[in-house]
C-alpha cells in the first residue's frame, strides 16, 4: 500500500520538531527527525577528536558508522553502532558540528537511503532542511515553517535551559544566524522552500495556534487526496 509522507522543512528553531511530533501523534504517523541523523554523525566526529569541516576525515569515518532509527514507545531514538546517542546530540557543540558535516555531500548520500526507506515503509511526518526538495520530492504534503531569527533563538534558548544546557542568549542567536547562513548557502541540498510547499510563519504564534494551522492544511490536503 502506498504510504503518506508529510515533509516539514525550515530553519532551526522554527518549531519543526515539536510541531511535526504533535502532528505525527495526531495522525498516528511516525515522526522522523532527520536533523538527529546529521547530529549523530557530527557527534561521532567530535568524539573521535576530528575536525568537523575536514571532509576527508569525516568521509573515512562513514563506513564504520551504522546509523539506525528505532521507535521506542512511539519516540524516535538514534543508534550509532548499537549505542543510543539520542540524548547526547542536543548540545550547542553538536549543533554546529551537525551543520558542518551536513555540508559534505558524502554525508548526505550516506544518510539518504535510511530516510527514503523509512518513508517508503511508514506513514511519516519527516522534518529537516531538504525533505520536500531532495529526500521526498513527491511528498503528499510539504510545509515550509519559518519564524524571525530572534523568535527562533528565544525558543532554542528556552529549550536548552529546560534541558539544563548552559548557553547565553547572544551566543544562541549568533549560532542560529551562522547556522541559517551556512545551511542556506551550502552547495549540496541547501535549505530552501520547495516550489509546491506551503509557507507557515510561526512568529508570534503560540504552539497551539501553529499546530492548528498545520492541521488544517494537512486535513484539507488529505481530504482532497481521498476525494480525487
Ligand atoms: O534540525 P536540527 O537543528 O537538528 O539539524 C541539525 C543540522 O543538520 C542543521 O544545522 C542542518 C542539518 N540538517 C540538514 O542539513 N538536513 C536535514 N534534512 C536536517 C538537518
Amino acid at each position: 500500500m502506498k504510504t503518506v509522507s508529510i515533509a516539514i522543512d525550515g530553519p532551526s528553531g522554527a518549531g519543526k520538531s515539536s510541531l511535526a511530533k504533535a502532528l505525527a501523534r495526531e495522525l498516528g504517523f511516525i515522526y522522523v527527525d532527520t536533523g538527529a541523523l546529521y547530529r549523530s554523525v557530527g557527534y561521532q566526529v567530535l568524539k573521535r577528536g576530528g575536525d568537523q569541516s575536514d571532509s576527508a576525515f569525516v568521509k573515512k569515518l562513514l563506513p564504520n558508522l551504522k546509523v539506525e532509527l528505532k521507535y521506542i514507545d512511539g519516540n524516535q531514538r538514534v543508534f550509532v553502532n548499537n549505542q543510543d546517542v539520542s540524548d547526547m546530540i542536543r548540545t550547542p557543540e553538536v549543533s554546529m558540528a551537525a551543520s558542518a558535516v551536513s555540508a559534505i555531500p558524502a554525508v548526505r548520500e550516506f544518510l539518504f537511503d535510511l530516510q527514503r526507506e523509512t518513508a517508503k515503509k511508514n506513514n511519516v511526518v519527516m522534518d529537516g532542511r531538504d525533505i520536500g526538495t531532495v529526500v521526498l520530492p513527491d511528498a503528499d504534503i510539504k510545509i515550509f515553517l519559518t519564524a524571525s531569527p530572534e523568535e527562533r533563538a528565544r525558543r532554542r534558548f528556552r529549550e536548552l535551559k529546560e534541558k539544563g544546557i548552559e548557553a547565553s542568549f547572544e551566543d544562541v542567536l549568533t549560532d542560529m544566524i551562522k547556522r541559517d547562513y551556512d545551511d542556506a548557502n551550502r552547495q549540496t541540498a541547501p535549505l530552501r522552500k520547495a516550489e509546491d510547499a506551503i509557507t507557515v510563519d510561526t512568529t508570534g504564534n503560540t504552539f497551539e495556534q501553529s499546530l492548528e494551522i498545520i492541521k488544517q492544511i494537512v486535513q484539507e490536503r488529505l481530504n482532497e487526496r481521498s476525494g480525487s
